[in-house]
This record gives C-alpha cells, sequence and structure tokens, in this order.
C-alpha cells in the first residue's frame, strides 16, 4: 500500500526517500493525507426584520415532544409555533416561554422555547415561528430500531463546520449528538447569534442533543465578585435548553433521553458539573442508570466532553478526575460507547476499564474534530501508556454515524472531511453489552474486583 501510493503522488527522486520512510516506519502513512489547517469563521447575519425569527433549532423532550428554540429580536413577538403534517396547514398551535439573558453590555434577543406534541415517530412535521416568517420542516425519530445517530463535536462555526454538517446531512439521519463545544464564542455573545443562525439549516430539521464543553462556561474572569456578573453556561443554558427535567435532573449541564422508544438510551453527562461521589451529578446518574431496564434497553450510549482516555498531548489528563469518580458506574451498567469532544482530533479506543481492555467495558470514542477554528491536535503520543489501547486514531475534520440496527447489532462509521467529500475512515460492528452472553446479566469476568454484578 506504501508503494502504491508512492508512485501515484510522488517523482522518481522523492519516491526513493520515501521508500527509506517506508522501511524506517509509518511515517509514510501520514504524507498520503495531508491534514488541513483551519478555515475561517463564517458570520451568518440576520437581514430580515426584528419580528422574523432566527436560530431556529428543534430538540427531543420525553418520549413523542419536541422542543421548537428560536430568537426574534423584537421583545413582543409571540411564542407560538403552528404546526401540521402537510404544508401550510397547521393543525395545531402551541404557546410556550420565553427567557433572555445579559452579558454586561450584550442583551440577548428575546429566546423562545415552545414544546410541541405529542407527535407521531418518523413523521415530517411542518410548522412555523411566532406567527411569522418562514416555514420550517422536522421530522421526528422513529419509535423503534434501527436508529440512525449522528455524533459530532467541537463545532464552532468556520468552513470546516459547514463542511462537516453537510456532510452530516448528506445521508439521512435522526439525531445529530453533540458532546460540546458548540459555538466558540467564548463570551463573544454576538457569536451565538451568528452560531444559532449558521446552524439554522441543520438544527431545524433534526433534533439536536447536546451537553456542554469548556467553550460553554463563559465564566466572567473578575478578581471580585461583581452584582449581576454573568453566571456561567448563561447562554448555553438559555439557549440550548435541555430537557433536563424529563429525566430527573437537577441541572441543565447533565441529563438522559430515550430514542427508538427506549431501545437506545442516552446519557448526556456534564464534564464541567461538579462530578465527585459526594455531587448531585453522581447521585443523578446513579439513579437513571439504576432505572434502565437492559432487557428494553439493550444500548447505553454516554456523551461527555474532556475525554476519559486520550493519547494526545492536547489535553492530557483533563478527563482524569472525572473518569475516576465515575468510570465504575458506567462499567457496572454495562455502557456500551462513550463519546467524547474536546481534544481536536479522531480517537476510538478497545473497549477499556480501568485503563486496560476488557471485553464488558464501554467503547472510547473521541470525536471533537467537527471544524472549529483552532484547529486539529497533531499530538499523539506513540509511547503514551495507553498507545496500545488506542485501535484508531487521526487529526481530521470529520463526523461519526452510529446505526443502531437492532437489539444485538450497531455500526458505528467515522467520516473524514475529504474537503468536498465525506470519506469512511474508521468503521467497525458493535454487540450490546446487554445482550453479549460474556457481560450480560451475571457474568462479570473482567470486574477489577472479581465480584458479582447484581445491578444491572
Ligand atoms: C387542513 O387539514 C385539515 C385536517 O386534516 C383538513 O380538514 C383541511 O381540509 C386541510 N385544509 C387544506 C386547505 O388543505
Ligand atoms: C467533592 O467535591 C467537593 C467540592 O466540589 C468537595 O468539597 C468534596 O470534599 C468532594 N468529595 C469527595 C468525596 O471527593
Ligand atoms: C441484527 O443485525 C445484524 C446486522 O445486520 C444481523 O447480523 C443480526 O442477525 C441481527 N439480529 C437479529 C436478532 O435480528
Amino acid at each position: 500500500m506504501c508503494a502504491s501510493a508512492t508512485r501515484r503522488v510522488f517523482p522518481l527522486v522523492a519516491r526513493t526517500l520515501i521508500v527509506f520512510a517506508c522501511l524506517a516506519g509509518t511515517a509514510v502513512a501520514e504524507t498520503e493525507y495531508v491534514r488541513p489547517p483551519p478555515r475561517r469563521v463564517i458570520f451568518t447575519e440576520h437581514t430580515e426584520s426584528a419580528s422574523h425569527p432566527q436560530q431556529v433549532h428543534v430538540s427531543l423532550v420525553g418520549a413523542d415532544h419536541m422542543r421548537v428554540s428560536w430568537v426574534t429580536d423584537d421583545k413582543h413577538a409571540p411564542s407560538v409555533v403552528e404546526y401540521g403534517v402537510v404544508s401550510g396547514n397547521y393543525t395545531a398551535s402551541t404557546a410556550g416561554d420565553h427567557t433572555s439573558y445579559r452579558y454586561f453590555l450584550y442583551t440577548s434577543g428575546k429566546i423562545h422555547h415552545v414544546t410541541i406534541g405529542p407527535l407521531e415517530p418518523s413523521t415530517v412535521y411542518y410548522y412555523r415561528c411566532g406567527r411569522a416568517g418562514h416555514e420550517f420542516s422536522l421530522r421526528t425519530p422513529p419509535s423503534a430500531l434501527p436508529i440512525e445517530l449522528a455524533v459530532a463535536g467541537d463545532l464552532g462555526q468556520t468552513e470546516w463546520t459547514a463542511s462537516t454538517l453537510a456532510h452530516v446531512s448528506k445521508a439521512d439521519y435522526d439525531v445529530l449528538l453533540v458532546p460540546g463545544d458548540l459555538s466558540y464564542a467564548d463570551t463573544q455573545q454576538p457569536l451565538w447569534d451568528t452560531f444559532g443562525r449558521f446552524v439554522q439549516r441543520h438544527a431545524s430539521r433534526r433534533p439536536w442533543m447536546v451537553t456542554q464543553g469548556n467553550h460553554e462556561v463563559e465564566a466572567a474572569a473578575l478578581p471580585f465578585n461583581v452584582p449581576g456578573a454573568p453566571r456561567p453556561f448563561a447562554a448555553y443554558e438559555a439557549r440550548w435548553r435541555t430537557p433536563h427535567e424529563e429525566s430527573g435532573s437537577p441541572s441543565g449541564l447533565y441529563y438522559s433521553f430515550d430514542a427508538a422508544g427506549g431501545a437506545v438510551h442516552v446519557v448526556m453527562l456534564g464534564s464541567y458539573a461538579p462530578f465527585n461521589a459526594s455531587s448531585e451529578q453522581y447521585a443523578w446518574l446513579k439513579r437513571d442508570l439504576a432505572g434502565v431496564d437492559r432487557e428494553n434497553t439493550p444500548w447505553l450510549v454516554v456523551l461527555l466532553h474532556a475525554p476519559w482516555y486520550n493519547t494526545n498531548a492536547a489535553h492530557q489528563g483533563e478527563g482524569e478526575a472525572m473518569r475516576k469518580a465515575m468510570e465504575r458506574v458506567l462499567y457496572e451498567a454495562r455502557v456500551d460507547v462513550v463519546f467524547a469532544g474536546h481534544v481536536h482530533a479522531y480517537e476510538r479506543f478497545t473497549r477499556v476499564y480501568d485503563n486496560k481492555a476488557n471485553p464488558c467495558g464501554p467503547v472510547y470514542i473521541t470525536i471533537g474534530d467537527g471544524g472549529n477554528r483552532e484547529g486539529l491536535a497533531f499530538d499523539f503520543q506513540k509511547n503514551h501508556k495507553l498507545a496500545p489501547l488506542s485501535v484508531m486514531r487521526e487529526a481530521s475534520f470529520g463526523h461519526g454515524r452510529l446505526r443502531v440496527v437492532n437489539a444485538t447489532a450497531a455500526h458505528w462509521a467515522w467520516h473524514r472531511n475529504d474537503d468536498a467529500d465525506s470519506v469512511v475512515r474508521d468503521e467497525l460492528w458493535l454487540e450490546s453489552l446487554a445482550t453479549s452472553a460474556e457481560c450480560g446479566k451475571r457474568a462479570d469476568p473482567g470486574s477489577a474486583r472479581g465480584s458479582p454484578i447484581d445491578e444491572l
């Protein structure tokens, strides 16, 4: 493979040099694909009237409802969504609520949130926000398997982000999962508005389910306590409201939801909310997982921002405290996959528990390569102690797709952005740990303590 690739690309003299590189190791594999630099930020403007809805996005709320969220500059625009299954014929209308927030001199527009439903599964609904502006359409997810979950982290709003989202939409999917770092506004609040407009064409059509990253924290870096200073996550929580009450979570920073009629349970953890054994998040996670019946829910998927397993120098060790606090809880619940962002590269580990390969541990996947302006992480550490557990790693922009086919099988594929093309660079079939003979009920061959798992 080394030789054929070099023949295509390099003239004779260079080829000779590259043959030496081939003999020397894997260096040439990296010359075959030139990892791209970051691209420019796209600032999406609002050119319509103040009452015209903008930044429209939808998210799941419970089994058969969806939240429609949007912003108007006009403070008097109504928080109403009209919708129906025929374009232009709105047979239902629902009112919701609104919020806004201040960040020093910035005041947000009116942020509307309206929960519509009950909705039929796998159905296209046409809707209009605030009785003004264009019609949008969304499709509800299926109420049974199969379901296709797209995954993209660390998005930002650059030309690479546009490319990633175009690739996500090019093939059909049901829900987009985002393991944190959305706008990269980094306290510049108008960038939350440009981001909302930038993603609207995708986020208004399919539910986006998000958790927070470090770029959502936006704590005011003040040396002393200023009255009225913005609190952390002010923009994120006002704009990207999560359905946390529905899963009994006291905080918008962590929650869970079911997909495909409960065949898939997705847990969104908060890397930037307290997570130790005495935290509310920890207690909630234990409660939430205890309520999952793996007979009816063969798939358990977790998202968080700062990866627990990572062989890059970038952000090395940042997820370690959370791993130490929570890894055992996920392991005992037989979580199938854990997606993280934060590191701007793709990396997939084998099934792991407590830094060792373990057939009953989750597959850990870092997918923080959505396209943001900070660019890619190029610093894989070949000598890292976890390197032998890292099956596939590549510093390229891209997205992933988890197609859960049935109770036992799911297909994972990571697609690299090859400019205009989306190329599958990593794929594998996963077997649900709930139905696996080795790791399912009662069996516990890999536990560190060797004690039987009595609670699944
Ligand atoms: C709109 O939908 C309703 C209910 O399905 C139907 O009775 C009505 O004829 C439709 N109107 C138009 C203009 O299509
Ligand atoms: C958990 O974190 C809190 C502060 O966030 C600290 O006060 C407490 O001692 C920690 N508890 C444990 C068990 O580590
Ligand atoms: C689940 O899907 C996989 C992959 O398509 C297939 O091989 C397997 O037979 C299916 N299992 C069941 C129980 O349908």
